[in-house]
């Protein structure tokens, strides 16, 4: 047993790791940090506009909680998050989890639908981000059989400032390649995703697996981007099985 840090993804909250927090019953300390100005937070002195802010944060939480060693891993966004921290400190990786995520950097006409966003969000709001995210984040049978999914993310999406959203899509569009970083990943490594996720499908996943050294890929039946909500007791059996005999 020991700590576990979740990293939520864009433009979400902390929330989202609420059908995780269950693990603790198993005698893990989870860490579920809100990322800067996240959640309605007052708004921060300064909006984060790159993976490493995000990053440097997070090693400043566990520095603050004496935490020098964790089970650290993200979904999305929270993935991307978890490759900076990896590069800028690996001594704190006990292991990692990474959900819904990829290693690549965004091509260039995904860079162009970014900026789209980030002007969309300055003139109309975090609506307009809510707007374009929430058909992709979901797959079908969610929608139609758990509207009070699509309901908690809308929620947990609008709880959010415009500027800490449209610094969160600049942190999105610069973040680095963390294709060459997968090799040197020698801690143990758990990928999950959504058999039907829409934003990083399992080939991504699968490409990730193959360049970790040991890493393993498990696929959630009936799940989209945000495999955790939409299918939480196989994403926390998978999950706790992996750290029952990993870590
Ligand atoms: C996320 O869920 O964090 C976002 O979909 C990440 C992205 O758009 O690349």
């Amino acid at each position: 047993m020991g700590t576990l840090v979740l990293i939520h993804g864009f433009p979400l909250s902390a929330r989202m790791w609420e059908p995780q927090l269950e693990l603790a019953e198993q005698g893990w300390r989870i860490i579920a940090p809100q990322l800067r100005g996240f959640d309605g937070t007052p708004s921060p002195s300064s909006v984060a506009t790159s993976v490493d802010d995000y990053a440097g944060d997070i090693i400043d939480l566990l520095d603050g909680l004496h935490v020098d060693h964790a089970v650290i891993g993200g979904l999305s966004m929270g993935g991307y998050i978890t490759f900076a921290l990896f590069r800028l400190a690996p001594r704190y990786f006990r292991a990692m989890v990474l959900a819904d995520t990829r290693a690549q950097v965004d091509p260039p006409q995904a860079i162009e639908g970014r900026k789209k966003m980030m002007a969309a969000v300055h003139e109309q709001g975090v609506t307009a981000a809510a707007d374009e995210m929430l058909p992709k984040l979901v797959c079908d049978s969610t929608r139609t059989n758990q509207p009070e999914v699509v309901a908690t993310l809308r929620a947990m999406m609008l709880e959010n400032s415009a500027d800490v959203v449209a610094g969160a899509i600049a942190a999105l569009m610069t973040r680095p390649d963390s294709l060459p970083l997968l090799p040197s990943i020698h801690c143990p490594t758990l990928i999950l995703v959504g058999d039907a996720d829409a934003i990083t499908p399992p080939a991504m996943s699968e490409e990730m697996q193959r360049s970790i050294p040991g890493a393993e890929l498990a696929v959630i039946a009936d799940a989209g981007h945000m495999s955790n909500m939409e299918q939480p007791v196989a994403f926390n059996r998978t999950l706790s099985r992996f750290l029952e005999r990993r870590v």
